[in-house]
């Protein structure tokens, strides 16, 4: 194995991704995991991340150029350390910092001088200076001038491939003039595009409000498509012919809510964080709360399609097509589907599912299953994640009834009486 050069402490959707973009560029990279079983995995080139896949991490592994490690001793050698760690919310919805900060610690006691660390996980303005200097500080050494810090939050989307971790524009901002600097000049080894700002604050905002952006405009939609459904108007022909506007107007599109590790939870690190400051964010708990309603109001919508075939959802078989959050990817974080289920059952509902990239759902008992066979067995089918590879105009033709709650039937969808569209 070559000497590391840089060392990723969190080797997941963003941690792995970036470790084979520096890789990639030749630079020598470490990932460090506590989960054993993921290090063991890299480390014999198999991949649990869909963006990296096994025949382009195989050959960065066997040519020493990346590897992983569950001993935090594996960042002494390494210039640059990136932390891409989970930044959950606890049980009471708040900021939870805490593996972030035990990471810290971590470092704080094998800092040495000349090193660069660099915070990406998304959280509020004010954790890298108030909450990740003062640990890393404890070492002796002083920031800006013995070591530098800074914050530049990841943008990666997972499935996305017209934007890549390198072509990606990444901000950047430091503690001090020269450890951002010294953070551009890193991240500029291997990315096409460094903004720096001009402090962590700044960064860290920066990716709250492109979160918070995307989750009030879905938010919005959501409740126009709620509307539409009162008013009989079809809120997928609206949203498309919205689109046509080549100025002013930026289309998203309504679903059965929000998924993944960080719209739902993202927005709510910066209105925990503007209570300190007298602030009430009111976009950020409006757009949460239309969001979050989804699932519910895509219940009512199996439920008013089926009693529309004189059927209760009590004992009535549904089968969901697509659990993960999003189309072509396995990701079941947060995934609204889950939800779904649960209401489902709540009421009584058979429920069954086929999604190609989550072969189970071991929390609900509950194995894919194959399209054929299964659609027209059922009582209804709800269309809850668009992944690519299925015939949905072949689907909609074969079952009883449909729930599209992503357009997938399209146009065509809504001309079939047992097509019900969200
Ligand atoms: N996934 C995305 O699309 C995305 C996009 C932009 C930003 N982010 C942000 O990036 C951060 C990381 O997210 P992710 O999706 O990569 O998370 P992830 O859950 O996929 O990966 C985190 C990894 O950290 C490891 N880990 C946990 N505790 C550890 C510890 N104490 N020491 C070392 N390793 C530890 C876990 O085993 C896991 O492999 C989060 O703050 C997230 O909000 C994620």
């Amino acid at each position: 194995m070559k000497k590391p050069e840089v060392a990723i402490v969190g080797a997941g959707y963003v941690g792995l991704p970036l470790g084979r973009c520096f890789a990639e560029a030749g630079i020598p990279v470490v990932l460090v995991d506590v989960d054993a079983q993921r290090v063991a995995a890299i480390n014999r080139g198999e991949s649990y991340v869909e963006d990296v896949p096994a025949d382009v991490l195989g050959p960065l592994v066997d040519s020493g150029i990346l590897r992983a490690s569950t001993d935090y001793d594996a960042v002494v050698d390494a210039n640059a350390i990136v932390v891409a760690l989970p930044t959950p919310l606890s049980a009471n919805r708040e900021p939870d910092l805490s593996i972030v900060l035990s990471a810290a610690r971590e470092l704080g006691k094998r800092l040495r001088a000349g090193q660069l660390v660099s915070l990406e996980s998304t959280t509020y303005p004010g954790t890298t200076r108030e909450e990740v200097l003062p640990i890393l500080a404890e070492s002796g050494l002083e920031v800006g001038k013995d070591f530098f810090l800074a914050f530049s939050p990841e943008r990666i989307d997972p499935g996305r491939e017209d934007w890549t971790v390198k072509t990606t524009p990444k901000v950047v901002g430091g503690v001090t003039p020269a450890c951002t600097e010294r953070a551009c000049a890193f991240y500029e080894r291997v990315i096409d595009t460094v903004f720096s700002v001009s402090s962590p604050e700044a960064a860290e905002l920066t990716k709250l409000l492109e979160n918070i952006f995307r989750s009030v405009n879905i938010a919005l939609v959501n409740e126009l498509a709620q509307l539409c459904d009162r008013m009989h108007v079809d809120v997928w022909e609206v949203v498309e012919a919205a689109g046509t506007k080549p100025f002013g107007f930026m289309s998203f599109k309504p679903g059965p809510g929000l998924g993944g590790h960080c719209l739902p939870v993202d927005p709510f690190y910066l209105s925990w964080k503007a209570r300190e400051f007298d602030f009430y964010t009111e976009f950020i708990e409006l757009a949460g709360k239309v969001n979050e309603n989804m699932p519910y109001f895509c219940m009512d919508k199996i439920s008013r399609a089926l009693n529309s075939q004189e059927k209760a959802v009590k004992g009535s078989r549904v089968h969901l097509v697509g659990v993960a959050y999003k189309a072509d990817v396995g990701d079941l974080r947060e995934s609204p589907a889950l939800k779904l289920i649960e209401l489902l059952r709540d009421e009584g509902a058979e429920v069954s599912y086929h999604d190609p990239h989550v072969a189970d759902l071991p929390e609900h008992g509950l194995s894919s299953v194959d399209l054929d066979g299964s659609v027209d067995a059922v009582d209804c089918v709800a269309i809850v994640t668009a992944h690519s590879g299925i015939d949905y105009g072949e689907l909609a033709d074969k079952a009883k009834l449909v729930v599209d709650f992503r357009n997938a039937t399209g146009r065509n969808g809504s001309a079939n009486g047992h097509v019900w569209k969200l």
